[in-house]
């Protein structure tokens, strides 16, 4: 199969994204981690920042690149001469957003979408419930890859001592 997009925010990416990712890369013939440009929505780590981390997790995988992109998904999928649009699907209560997005998504452009199960050893695991525990000091090692783990718990130290200074 040609060219597939997993678009997101991965602020910060998961071992559950890179489940998804690295499957994907096993069923097509390349794939384009497309990480969301949204100046409206504050990121903890800057795009440049999401992309060397996806970067670095996925370099064993010869057919995977990483590009950032803003605007409409279809407009970066056209760009990229992607026909398939690939997300992942932790429960049935992502359902209903997914499919909204990838009815919207085929009706813009014809573009179609694969909603394909995280492994359920991840399914729990999300961006911003894994930034809340590592917040309040919890241990999110097996959730994230070892060197995004550190950059959070980098950040959670600083915003810990940032905290105190203005105690
Ligand atoms: O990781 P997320 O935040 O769930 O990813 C959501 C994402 C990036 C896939 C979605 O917000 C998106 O496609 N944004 C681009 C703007 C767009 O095309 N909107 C219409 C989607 S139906």
């Amino acid at each position: 199969m040609p060219k597939a997009v997993v678009p997101g925010s991965f602020d910060p990416v998961t071992l559950g994204h890179l489940d998804v990712v690295t499957r994907t890369a096993a069923l097509f013939d390349e794939v384009v981690v497309a990480v969301l440009v949204n100046e409206s929505k504050r990121a903890l780590f800057s795009v440049q920042e999401r992309i060397d981390m996806i970067q670095r997790s996925t370099a064993a995988t010869a057919n995977v690149s990483v590009m950032s992109f803003s605007g409409l998904l279809t407009d970066f999928c056209a760009q990229q001469e992607a026909s398939v649009i690939v997300k992942g699907l932790r429960a049935p209560a992502d359902l209903d957003i997914e499919l909204q997005m990838a009815h919207m998504n085929t009706h813009l452009s014809g573009v179609e979408t694969l909603l394909l199960p995280t492994s359920p050893s991840l399914s729990f695991v999300s961006s911003s419930l894994v930034k809340e525990v590592v917040r309040f000091g919890g241990d999110i090692s097996g959730l994230v890859p070892a060197d995004v783990r550190d950059r959070l718990q980098g950040r959670a130290t600083a915003g810990r001592e940032e905290e105190k200074r203005e105690r």
